[in-house]
């Protein structure tokens, strides 16, 4: 991340210098479309984040600049001032939600920069999000606790993004800690830390980004969500967790084909995830492994949330002999994450490039994975 090109920007535009603040994005080991449902995720935090420089300005306007996209945005904190840039809409969606909880903030300059690559599934908007929020929690002294801060950047996305996200990206973004995955059940927000160091086991966890645009703004994502809401209102439940195969099945006839096939989906992954959490304790990365393929696989068959890029990606790592690949992340496009033991690496790094430029025409990115601390002053 370059610290020092962002304390030249705001030098430049706001004549001052001001504190840095900076969160993360994440993978997801396991556990996708789970946490609107009110289930279990399992993310971790990593080396690619948000930074942005932040002086309060003594107005009630925000003068924000984006280092990447070279672009500033002024604007107020009263709803009838929400800026057009979507990216502005970020920050001012935070302010907003802030003030909606009593929070009293006013003006400041910023410039902020990011190297979460867009539209990858790494969640670069949590990563924005998480920075402001934790931010101006620090500078207005609010004393806002860090699932608020979570829920602030969610009802950001909801209210000002158009996207009806679950919690998992946030809260990965604020509560992440480095060298740990963390199993979260989205229902009563519990949540555990788990060592997670595959090296030590001979393994690696690298993604694979087809760098097929992903974007979830009015798509499909909240489609899949209001599937989800139909099948447990027909269920007599809040929320899919806790049903069963044999719950869903009794009311098939009273489903659409498509709904019982995300039910489907969600219902498996819960299991899932709780099948990888305990064979972590065991070390047992085999059968990680063989639940990531599943996921995939049902993520492309039932939610139907994959393409042929990413197919392509998971089967190339099932015939290298990889222990588990799969889609990562919302979907739609975005990256796989895989676990590899050490001594595949290079051989299939090389060939799922080599093959995937032979087929679209350019090479997908290789990100290696570090697992890392959640937000936070630097
Ligand atoms: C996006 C959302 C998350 C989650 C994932 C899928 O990243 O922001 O809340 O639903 O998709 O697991």
């Amino acid at each position: 991340m370059n610290v020092n090109l962002i304390n030249e920007k705001f030098q430049e535009k706001f004549g001052s210098q001001g504190e840095l603040f900076t969160s993360p994005g994440r993978v997801n080991l396991i556990g996708e479309h789970t946490d609107y449902n009110g289930g279990f995720v399992f993310p971790g935090a990593i080396d690619k984040g948000m930074v942005a420089e932040i002086k309060l300005n003594g107005t009630d306007k925000v003068r924000a600049y984006s280092v990447d996209l070279e672009d500033y945005a002024e604007f107020g904190l009263n709803e009838e001032d929400a800026p057009e840039a979507s990216w502005a809409r970020y920050i001012f969606g935070v302010c907003r939600e802030i003030q909606k909880r009593g929070g009293k903030i006013a003006g400041f300059d910023t410039a902020f920069s990011g190297d979460v690559p867009l539209g990858a599934g790494m969640s670069s908007s949590a990563a924005l999000e998480s920075t402001f929020a934790n931010a101006l929690n620090e500078l207005f002294s609010l004393g806002i606790d860090r699932f608020e801060l979570a829920r602030i950047g969610q009802s950001t996305e909801h209210n000002y993004c158009g996207v009806k996200c679950g919690i998992m990206d946030q809260f990965a973004s604020i509560f992440g800690k480095a060298g740990h995955l963390m199993r979260l059940d989205c229902r009563s927000m519990e949540f555990e830390y788990f060592p997670f160091d595959p090296e030590k086991h001979g393994y690696k966890v690298v993604l694979l980004d087809s760098v097929v645009k992903h974007e979830l703004v009015g798509s499909p994502y909240n489609d899949r969500r209001a599937s989800c809401e139909r099948v447990a209102a027909v269920l007599g439940q809040e929320f899919l967790r806790g049903a069963t195969m044999e719950q869903l099945d009794t009311v098939k006839d009273k489903i659409s084909e498509e709904d019982y096939k995300r039910a489907r989906y969600v219902i498996g992954e819960e299991q899932r995830v709780l099948d990888v959490c305990e064979a972590l304790k065991r070390d047992d990365y085999e059968t990680v492994g063989k639940r990531m393929y599943e996921t995939h696989w049902g993520m492309s068959r039932d939610y139907e949330v994959s393409c042929e890029e990413l197919d392509f990606l998971a089967t190339v790592a099932q015939e290298c002999g990889v222990t588990g690949s799969r889609i990562m992340g919302g979907g739609f496009g975005g990256c796989t994450i895989n676990l590899v033991k050490a001594e595949l690496y290079d051989s299939f790094i090389a060939t799922a490039k080599s093959r995937f430029a032979e087929k679209y025409g350019h090479e997908p990115k290789v990100y290696a994975v570090v697992i890392s601390d959640g937000a936070r002053r630097l």
